[in-house]
């Protein structure tokens, strides 16, 4: 059994079908790529994931429980965390703190399973390696390191399925190459991550199975090795550049 599974997820906004009959497993304890060009429908497969959507039709389960009619809180505290595109943080607060009121939110959700908000937050800084910016104000740092913060938010709710929707937009390359070898590191320690993301190198480099996505369709899934030489997916990059 995988550890989430999309069955047959269709989503239509008025006349446009945004995500088309997408069936896919993401396994227990794996780095999973979801790419495909702008306005693929990556980000609205994440929020019927993570419950900020209602699917047209379809479903979708999380350790073989169906998750698809759950409020998101509800998927949140079975264990799914997200990141946002559009970054989600608190930029007048510090890197810390933005960190700490994640798990004091989990906390709320979570009333028979409480975390120590402070001491994980220390845990949660140390593991994504931002203890010289924790007190900067999130305004005050780069929008690659931003992204961290996101993720350590993410972290502070310990999921078993971690979404992240494009984390290394704005990294250089240097972060981006350190953020890989984090992500290997949470999926060694068991975390299981489904990956969008732009940057091939990344995806490319981490992920084990790449799932791809054209006009709301899965038109490829497959190791990295099999998707960069897949004309499907070839051609629909060249076609997203005109
Ligand atoms: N709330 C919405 N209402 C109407 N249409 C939407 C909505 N959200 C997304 N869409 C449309 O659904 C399609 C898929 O969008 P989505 O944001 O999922 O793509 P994406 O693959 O995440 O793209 P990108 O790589 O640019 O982030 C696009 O045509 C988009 O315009
Ligand atoms: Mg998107």
């Amino acid at each position: 059994m995988s550890i989430l599974e999309i069955s047959d997820v269709t989503v239509d906004f008025g006349g446009n079908r945004a995500v088309d009959s997408v069936s896919l497993p993401v396994e227990q304890g794996s780095l999973t790529g979801l790419i495909g060009p702008n306005g693929a429908g990556k980000t609205t497969l994440f929020n019927v994931i993570s419950g900020l959507l209602s699917p047209t039709s379809g479903k979708v389960t999380l350790e073989g429980q169906d998750i698809t009619k759950r409020k998101p809180h509800q998927r949140a505290r079975m264990g799914l965390a997200r990141t946002f595109q559009r970054l989600e943080l608190f930029t007048s607060l510090s890197v810390r703190e933005n960190i700490t009121v994640a798990g004091e939110i989990r906390n709320r959700w979570n009333m028979s399973d409480q975390v120590d908000a402070a001491a994980e937050t220390e845990r949660v800084i140390d593991l994504i390696g931002l203890g010289e910016v924790a007190d900067a104000e999130v305004s005050e740092i780069p929008t690659g390191q931003a992204r961290i913060v996101e993720l350590g938010r993410a972290l502070m709710t310990q999921p078993k399925v971690l979404l992240l929707d494009e984390p290394a937009s704005g990294q250089t390359e240097d972060e981006t190459v350190l953020f890989g070898e984090l992500l290997k590191k949470l999926t060694g320690e068991g975390t299981t991550i489904f990956l969008v993301e732009h940057d091939m190198a990344l995806v490319m480099s981490v992920c084990e199975m790449i799932h791809v996505l054209d006009f709301g369709k899965i038109i490829a899934r497959g190791t990295p090795e099999e998707i960069q030489i897949d004309s499907a997916v070839l051609e629909a990059y060249l076609g997203s550049q005109n």
